[in-house]
């Protein structure tokens, strides 16, 4: 295995590692770090967040990553997914689906990793963040997707094209984060303990999850699957299985690490555009079901799942949408 001048493998346990190398790639970080470091980080977190949110912003602008721009062509309206994670779709929310991460690395009490990874990074949304969290850090963007990488890679980070299922570092790791990542792959009970063997002593697993599996956004999609002309095409697939307890994700961890912190936050998202929380759906969890759907179904099926969650999310006096949405977060501190 080739180490590069700075020290990152450029082929890390025979998987491929992609990395852009030009100039202009590279700028934005190291502009994200210029900004951070002028702007006086304390341990706060509202004050880590809002030094992250105006960061973010900017490294938006200079690098597409939260760029609403896709999203806007098409004037809102709803289209069929393409197979696959769609970057275009997933990025309509970016700043709601950033605010997780935010939340979850000022939380990371590491107090100088030297590796972190972010484990199912998709277009790289969160990689700024961890990037001005730990600017002293090799950082790593893990994930299945191509189309979701190259976001992150034009951005220019380094990334991993990997199964989270099947991955381990090259060497033991400081920090593993994921945002809404880990809930799409089956067996945590098996899942949880792997990533924590592939942290160095005193190493954190920090993980996201969304619990959301009996609100309507989530339940009407298998009813809907089930109920239509498509329901032989749509028999057996789901989307991500619901996590566990928050007490059980507690037992599985704290018999193995020296620190656990679990919490939910419930996010109330407000949510512009038509059947904007069709929308959101369609950047994740619907999904494996538009995946599965013959092409010319698409259109018919995501009508009958924005007419019946229309009663659920009704638009408020000024237009908006609003989409509680639970997330479960996890920090484990390994001995
Ligand atoms: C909802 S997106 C989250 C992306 C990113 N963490 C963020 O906060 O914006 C979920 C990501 O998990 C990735 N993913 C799902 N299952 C995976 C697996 N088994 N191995 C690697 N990546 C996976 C998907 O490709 C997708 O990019």
């Amino acid at each position: 295995m080739e180490n590069t001048s700075d020290g990152i493998p450029d082929n890390v346990n025979g998987a491929i590692v992609n990395r852009n190398q030009t100039n202009l790639a590279v700028a934005p970080r190291v502009g994200l770090r210029a900004v951070v470091e002028s702007c006086q980080i304390t341990e706060s977190h509202c004050i880590f967040r809002q030094v992250i949110l105006v960061s973010y912003k900017k490294l938006s602008q200079k690098c597409g990553i939260g760029d609403n721009a896709a999203a806007e062509d098409s004037g809102g309206a709803i289209s069929a997914a393409k197979p696959d994670w769609d970057p275009r779709q997933y990025l309509h929310f970016a700043d709601e689906r950033l605010r997780p991460a935010i939340d979850l690395a000022a939380r990371i009490g590491h107090p100088g990793p030297r590796r972190v990874i972010d484990l199912g990074c998709g277009t790289g949304n969160a990689l700024p963040v961890l990037s001005a969290r730990f600017p002293n850090a090799e950082l790593v963007g893990v994930d299945s997707s191509p189309a979701m990488l190259e976001k992150a890679n034009s951005a220019g980070f380094t990334t991993q094209l990997a199964d989270i299922a099947t991955w381990s570092p090259p060497q033991p790791v400081d920090v593993i984060f994921s945002n809404a990542a880990l809930q799409w792959l089956p067996d945590h009970a098996a899942l949880f303990p792997r990533l924590l063997a592939c942290l160095a002593p005193g190493g954190i697993l920090a993980v996201q999850m969304p619990a959301m599996h009996n609100e309507p956004v989530r339940a009407l999609q298998s009813a809907i699957a089930l109920s239509g002309p498509w329901s032989k095409q749509l028999s057996g697939v789901t989307s991500a299985p619901p996590v566990l307890e928050p007490a059980a994700y507690y037992d599985l961890l704290s018999e193995r690490v020296c620190a656990v912190e679990i919490w939910i936050t419930q996010y109330l998202h407000v949510l512009r555009g038509e059947d904007p929380v069709v929308q959101w759906a369609m950047g994740t969890s619907l999904r494996p079901y538009l995946d599965a759907l013959r092409p010319g179904d698409r259109p018919e099926f995501i009508a009958a799942y924005s007419k019946a969650l229309r009663p659920h999310y009704p638009p408020r006096a000024d237009g908006t949408v609003l989409l509680a949405f639970r997330r479960l977060f996890i920090l484990a501190r390994k001995q």
